[in-house]
C-alpha cells in the first residue's frame, strides 16, 4: 500500500514460536520462524502505524521502526501482548503459541534413568487469542488470529473463528513445504457473515498487506477514538 492508512494507529503483532521449558537446557517448541509476523510488523510500519512486536524466539533482524518485546514462553507472551493491547487499535496474533507446557520445570538438567525415561506431563496454556477477543481492551479493537491447518482448511477455519471469537482468521494450509520457514505463503482470510478472502500464493509481505487492508477497513476513519 502506498498510503499511510494506519497513521495514528497502534497495532500489536505477535510473532515466532513459544518455548516451554522442561529443564534449564531443554524446551518444547515449534517450527515457526517468525517471518510472517515480522512481515506484518514491517508493512504496518510502512503504512504509518506505531507497532509493538511481541517476538518469541525469532532470529530475524528487527523490522526498522517497530518496538520489539522479546518473550520466551506462552505465559510471557500473554503478559506482553495484554499489556501492549491496552491501548491498541488492532492485535494480530501471528505467533505459534504452544497449546501445552510441561507441568513442572526441573531445577536441574533431567538425567538419563537407565532405560526408563520419566514421562512428561503437560498442562494447558491460556488461549491468548480467545482471551483478547472476549475481553476487548477498547471498543472497536480489531483482533486477528492465524491458523495453520493440515486438512479440511475452510471447515476447521470457520470452526476456529467461532471458537476464538476473533474478527478475522487467516487460515493457511501447512505441510508440503508451505508456510514454515519459506518466504511465500497463501491463505484465506475468514470473517463474519461468511467473509472469505482468498490470498494467492506470494511473498509474506503481500499477505501482510492484504491483512492490513482488511484491518484498516474495519477500523474506519482515523481519529475516531
Ligand atoms: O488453536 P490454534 O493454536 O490453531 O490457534 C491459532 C491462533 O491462536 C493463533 O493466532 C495463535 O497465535 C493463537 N493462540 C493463542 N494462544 C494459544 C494458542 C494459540 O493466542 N494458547
Amino acid at each position: 500500500s502506498l498510503t499511510a492508512d494506519l497513521a495514528g494507529r497502534h497495532v500489536v503483532v505477535s510473532a515466532g514460536g513459544t518455548r516451554e521449558a522442561l529443564d534449564p537446557v531443554r524446551f518444547l517448541g515449534n517450527r515457526s520462524t517468525g517471518m510472517q509476523g515480522y512481515a506484518l510488523a514491517a508493512t504496518a510500519v510502512a503504512r504509518g502505524a506505531r507497532v509493538t512486536l511481541v517476538s518469541a524466539n525469532v532470529s530475524l533482524p528487527a523490522p526498522a521502526g517497530a518496538e520489539v518485546r522479546p518473550v520466551t514462553s506462552a505465559r510471557e507472551l500473554r503478559e506482553a501482548v495484554l499489556a501492549a493491547a491496552a491501548d491498541a487499535d488492532a492485535v494480530v496474533m501471528a505467533a505459534a503459541v504452544a497449546d501445552f507446557r510441561p507441568d513442572t520445570v526441573a531445577a536441574e538438567k533431567i538425567k538419563k534413568t537407565g532405560g526408563r525415561p520419566a514421562p512428561i506431563t503437560l498442562v494447558e496454556n491460556p488461549d491468548i487469542l480467545a482471551e483478547l477477543s472476549r475481553d476487548r481492551a477498547r471498543e472497536g479493537q480489531v483482533v486477528v488470529g492465524f491458523a495453520a491447518e493440515t486438512d479440511h482448511v475452510l471447515e476447521h477455519g470457520r470452526d476456529k473463528l467461532r471458537r476464538k471469537g476473533c474478527d478475522l482468521l487467516v487460515v493457511n494450509q501447512v505441510g508440503d513445504g508451505m508456510a514454515f520457514g519459506t518466504p511465500d505463503n497463501q491463505a484465506v482470510v475468514l470473517g463474519p457473515d461468511g467473509l472469505a478472502v482468498e490470498i494467492p500464493r506470494g511473498p509474506k509481505e503481500d499477505l501482510a498487506d492484504r491483512v492490513w487492508d482488511l484491518v484498516a477497513e474495519r477500523l474506519g476513519e482515523p481519529g475516531r477514538h
